[in-house]
């Protein structure tokens, strides 16, 4: 055996397939987390004590989790956001990090628009009401014309942007990096400055990394800028919206109603006033869970994770001034 490779993101684990294969085939051990959750960082120490590589969810990789880890060279991560890795602690110690840029989007992209239309049209209102033996009806909206109003547009903003078009929705995006102009008029898309578009937006959907600038970036003043009865749909990550307020948002009316497939604190407290909100849908961190995103995300994180032992550079590299340390074999 050549050595060993911790694997923690639970759907990977657990969906058989290529992903595992080419490990074993390289020559590397999977070693599976003990726990059915993301891990703390304590917890993490102890595993990638005795790893070459790791495989990792939504795991705390703070600088101590990293501190034990004398012999780990890569950090594959299995998705794209990085808010819960410690990117410098990992360079400091010559580890490289990696995501998988792409493998996710459709499957994010696709939960938005079903959230989207479950709330125009109160889906699960309506399934508890006819499960009760009610049949009475909720009237809905059309997303026919309504503004959607993008925050990010990268790949899975961009996702978003098409199959909305295809709604006939107007797109109106913010984004402070945004793709070219082509890119911006092929999706049919127009910029906006941040508070036009919490204006103008009846729908308003998060496409964005969580990082100490975005943080609470759709917190009280800027629910009260939003159209009053728009909805807001988060399937990106918790920390960017402050809960509280959202909470009171929709329970004066000022927004219709609103979806979050992410919390600041996940699993979300049983006391989190939103969980009691009818107007609010919660899903529980799914936005990847496809069969198909399983796979190609697996494969990918699998391909980073052996490039990286092979002493290759692979393509998603998010922390390159590894590769210029000179100590580096
Ligand atoms: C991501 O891509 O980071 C998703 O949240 C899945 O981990």
């Amino acid at each position: 055996m050549k050595g060993k490779i911790l694997v923690t993101a639970r759907s990977f684990r657990k969906t058989p397939g290529p992903h595992q294969q080419i490990l074993q085939d390289a020559g590397y051990t999977i070693v599976n987390s003990p726990y059915d959750r993301p891990l703390k960082a304590a917890e993490l120490a102890g595993l990638l004590a005795d790893v070459d590589g790791a495989i990792l969810g939504l795991d705390e990789v703070t600088a101590e989790a990293l501190e034990q880890a004398g012999r780990l060279r890569v950090i594959s991560r299995y998705g794209v956001g990085l808010d819960s890795v410690d990117v410098a602690a990992a360079t400091a110690r010559g580890i490289v990090v990696t995501i998988t840029p792409g493998a996710n989007s459709v499957a994010v992209a696709e939960l938005t628009m079903a959230l989207m239309l479950a709330l125009a049209r109160h889906i699960p209102q309506l399934d508890r009401q006819v499960k009760a033996g009610e049949w009475g009806r909720i009237r809905g909206v059309e997303l026919a014309g309504l503004a959607l109003g993008l925050i990010g547009l990268g790949r899975i903003g961009r996702e978003v942007a098409k199959r909305a078009a295809a709604f006939n929705m107007r797109i109106l995006f913010y984004d402070p990096f945004p793709p070219p102009e082509e890119v911006q008029a092929q999706l049919g898309t127009a910029p906006a400055a941040l508070d036009n578009l919490l204006a103008e937006s009846d729908v308003v959907s998060l496409h964005l990394p969580l990082t100490d600038d975005t943080r609470h970036l759709i917190d009280r003043g800027a629910l009260a800028k939003m159209k009053p009865g728009a909805i807001l749909i988060n399937t990106a990550r918790g920390g960017l919206v402050e809960e509280p307020a959202l909470a009171e948002a929709l329970q004066s009316g000022q927004l219709a109603g609103a979806a979050c497939d992410v919390f600041t604190q996940e699993p979300p407290a049983r006391d989190n006033p939103l969980l009691k909100l009818d107007g609010f849908i919660a899903t529980p961190h799914v936005g990847s869970a496809t069969r198909q995103t399983t796979l190609r995300m697996g494969l990918m994180a699998s391909e980073n994770a052996l490039a990286v032992l092979r002493g290759e550079r692979p393509a998603h590299v998010v922390n390159p001034e590894v590769y210029e340390q000179p100590d580096r074999a």
